[in-house]
């Protein structure tokens, strides 16, 4: 929950989207619930294998978030309308794309903290580690930091030269500071590209173990920064 959360503990008051038509597309139920509000519940309480009982089960909500998660569900409900509403929503999981779907729209909620993905160069990476520091050159290039969405609610950076070597860390200090290349050369670092670089300060000692299999040769560009919620790296296998 305190991952979930940007490293803070996890507010009392949740603020998730309404149930949204992604979530409607085998029927309506009155009182659907959002499977991203399950999502929580049952991270924050069960473990993968468990069995989770709703015996007021409406839609199954709770089911398909929980099948979703790898947990076994357990269902009653008194309307067979609902029934076979539930029964429509559990099959169309058969199909890996609609539950491959369904998991990641599940997993993103609009004030998720966020990871900078990042390739550094070899020669870099471990004096980046010994300083707790990432510099990256302003723009869409080669190795460089483009400010795109979710860059607002920035906390992780995953540091991996061309996928080997992936370690995540948090962010010390939110945003990102700006250095001339002069002052980076002092510490040592390449910083030969650009004048100026964005700077992002992290907890180089206390690197955090994430258990989700990271694909990062998946763009063409695949040194370009990207931004990628920390749901893609935690609490899931
Ligand atoms: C608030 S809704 C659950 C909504 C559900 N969480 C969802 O996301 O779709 C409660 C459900 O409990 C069912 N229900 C009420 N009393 C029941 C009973 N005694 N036995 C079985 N089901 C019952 C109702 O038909 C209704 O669908």
């Amino acid at each position: 929950m305190k991952q979930l959360n940007g490293g803070s503990q996890m507010t009392d008051v949740w603020r998730i989207p309404a149930v949204g038509m992604w979530e409607k597309t085998c029927g309506k139920h009155p009182t659907q619930k959002p499977l991203r509000l399950l999502y929580r519940i049952i991270l924050a309480s069960t473990n993968e294998g468990d069995t989770i009982l709703d015996p007021f089960a409406g839609s199954c909500t709770t089911g398909i978030a929980a099948n979703l998660l790898n947990r076994n569900f357990i269902g009653i409900e008194q309307d067979s309308d609902f029934i076979e509403l539930s029964k429509r929503r559990r099959e169309s999981l058969n199909n890996p794309i609609e539950a491959q779907k369904l998991l990641k729209k599940m997993r993103e909620t609009p004030e998720e903290t966020t990871v900078l993905v990042n390739h550094a160069r070899t020669k870099d990476y471990e004096l980046m580690i010994e300083k707790g520091m990432r510099y990256l050159r302003a723009g869409d290039s080669k190795g460089s930091l483009l400010v795109q969405k979710g860059f607002e609610r920035l906390g992780y950076i995953l540091l991996h030269t061309n996928g080997e070597n992936t370690q995540l860390f948090k962010l010390s200090k939110p945003g990102f500071q700006i250095w001339t290349a002069e002052n980076l050369q002092t510490l040592g670092f390449t910083a030969e590209n650009a004048p100026y670089y964005a700077v992002l300060r992290f907890e180089a000692s206390k690197p955090i173990q994430f258990n989700q299999q990271v694909n990062l040769q998946q763009r063409a560009y695949t040194n370009v920064a990207k931004i990628q919620p920390l749901s893609d790296f935690i609490s899931l296998k």
